[in-house]
């Protein structure tokens, strides 16, 4: 693993497993930092963590847990995080499936964020893709009411895919209806990826999905 890679954390370590948090809920995880009240934001696929710590940054009162397959992306982003002085960012080395799946309580979550996921463009690695009908809904229970699903991606097939587990959902609904995506969300934080994807004039694609009321009551 990694030459010159950094292994000790420069102060406190904020990394978490998703056995630590699963059963407990959200407040043990920011106790002592946060309100037992505050608001709690999940990004899967964190890569170099950027989007994460500027969006921790701007809501010191919401408690943000980031979660990343790669040892290396979430080691790397624990050492920054220590030494930003943030008390309110905790991170999961997990693939988001098994996270959502296992550490997040129905009903508990404001926002999800999902940047520029992996497209595995590839038939025979379709199954790879995290857009999948099971992890669509375990997002859906976990929202809490009110809350949104932000989704981003650069691929065309994908977005198409992506449009279509998200519709199929009857726990969420789309915000930016009639249209299934959109091309630029005004305001928003732009990830490492998102910056190289404008660089090279590949198109966009955002969705912003809500709890859905109706579907909700039901569930
Ligand atoms: C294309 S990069 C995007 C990184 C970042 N979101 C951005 O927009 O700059 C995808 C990231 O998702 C991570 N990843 C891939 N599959 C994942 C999964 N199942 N769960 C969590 N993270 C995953 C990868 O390690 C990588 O860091």
């Amino acid at each position: 693993m990694g030459r010159g890679l950094k292994y000790d954390i420069p102060g406190e370590d904020w990394r978490r497993s998703v056995d630590e948090i699963a059963g407990s809920g959200w407040v043990p995880l920011f106790e002592g930092d946060l309100e037992a009240s505050a608001p709690i934001v999940v990004e899967i696929g964190f890569g170099r963590g950027e989007f994460l710590l500027e969006l921790a940054a701007k809501h010191p009162d919401t408690g943000f847990v980031g979660v990343e397959v790669s040892f290396k992306r979430v080691l790397k982003l624990a050492r920054r995080l220590a030494r930003s002085g943030l008390r309110n960012v905790r991170l999961v080395e997990a693939r988001g499936q098994v996270f959502v799946a296992q550490s997040c309580p129905r009903t508990s979550v404001d926002a999800f964020w999902i940047n520029f996921s992996d497209p595995w463009p590839k038939d025979r690695h379709a199954g790879r893709r995290i857009f999948q009908p099971a992890f669509v809904a375990d997002l859906a229970r976990a929202l809490r009411p009110g809350g949104v699903v932000h989704v981003a991606t650069d691929d065309v097939p994908y977005a198409l895919e992506i449009a279509g587990r998200l519709e199929a959902e009857p726990g969420l609904a789309n915000r930016f209806a009639p249209d299934r995506f959109r091309d630029e969300v005004p305001g928003r934080i732009r990830t490492a990826y998102e910056e190289s994807w404008l660089a090279q004039g590949r198109p966009l694609h955002f969705f912003e999905y809500e709890w859905n009321e109706k579907a909700g009551q039901q569930r």
